[in-house]
């Protein structure tokens, strides 16, 4: 089957009979959670890419829900619902990389909901500072040699968490602003925050990662891009 371009370049669109999947390329840092699952939804090197039509469209949606970026976002054509947020909106510090974002999220920055209708639920965010796609992680970190293991120290009230939509904002060269019910999961899983406002380090210089220290003033940090 031949994959079809959508006009919107940087979305690369792969038809199937009951399930479409959208790949937002700057999106993607490869992970690599589609490549990985199971089947031959995602075959690398092969052209198309990701065949719907091998899996049936819950097997579809299940991988593209893996994938922790929104790059990958699917539009059902069954009739069956879309993508909707989990009940809780979540923070997860990754190991040396960026803050993976899960919920009803309205990030500040984002391309529009048509242009990249993945991000409205998952999203990766930069907390290293480096990225030319700001909010969003290009992995620069990596090579910039980001390190930060994702440990969380501070810990706020873990009452039961709250429902609604967590909004993300920017402070003019400084931390993302969050803003609604929220958890932080540290690296290795454990629930360490839950609350309601907290600004996150998006500079790398903070020594109470992952939240802002003021650091970002004596570091200069510019948050080119925004
Ligand atoms: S899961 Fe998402 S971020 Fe990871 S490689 Fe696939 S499309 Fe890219
Ligand atoms: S944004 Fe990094 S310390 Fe404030």
């Amino acid at each position: 089957m031949a994959n079809a371009q959508t006009p919107k370049k940087h979305l690369k669109t792969y038809p199937g009979a009951s399930v479409d999947v959208t790949w937002n390329k700057p999106l993607c840092i490869h992970v690599g959670e589609c490549g990985r699952a199971e089947g031959e939804l995602f075959t690398a090197g092969h052209d198309p890419w990701c065949t719907p039509d091998v899996s049936s469209a819950e097997d579809v949606v299940d991988v593209v829900l893996r994938c922790p970026t929104g790059a990958l976002s699917y539009t059902r054509k069954d009739g069956a619902p879309g993508e909707t947020a989990p009940a809780h909106n979540r923070v997860t510090v990754s190991n040396h990389g960026p803050l993976y974002l899960t919920g009803d999220l309205a990030i500040g920055g984002a391309p529009s909901e048509d242009e990249a209708p993945g991000v409205r639920f998952r999203a990766a965010l930069c907390r290293c500072g480096l990225s030319k796609n700001k909010p969003f992680c290009d992995n620069a970190h990596e090579e910039g040699g980001f390190r930060d293991r994702g440990a969380v120290g501070k810990r706020g009230e873990l009452g039961e968490p709250g429902t609604g939509t967590l909004t993300v904002s920017r402070a003019e060269n400084g931390p993302l602003l969050l803003s609604g019910p929220f958890s932080i999961v540290a690296s290795s899983g454990r629930v360490a925050f839950r609350g309601q406002k907290a600004a996150l380090c998006r500079c790398g210089s903070s020594k109470n990662k992952p939240f802002c220290d003021g650091a970002h003033r004596s570091a200069g940090f510019v948050a080119d891009g925004d």
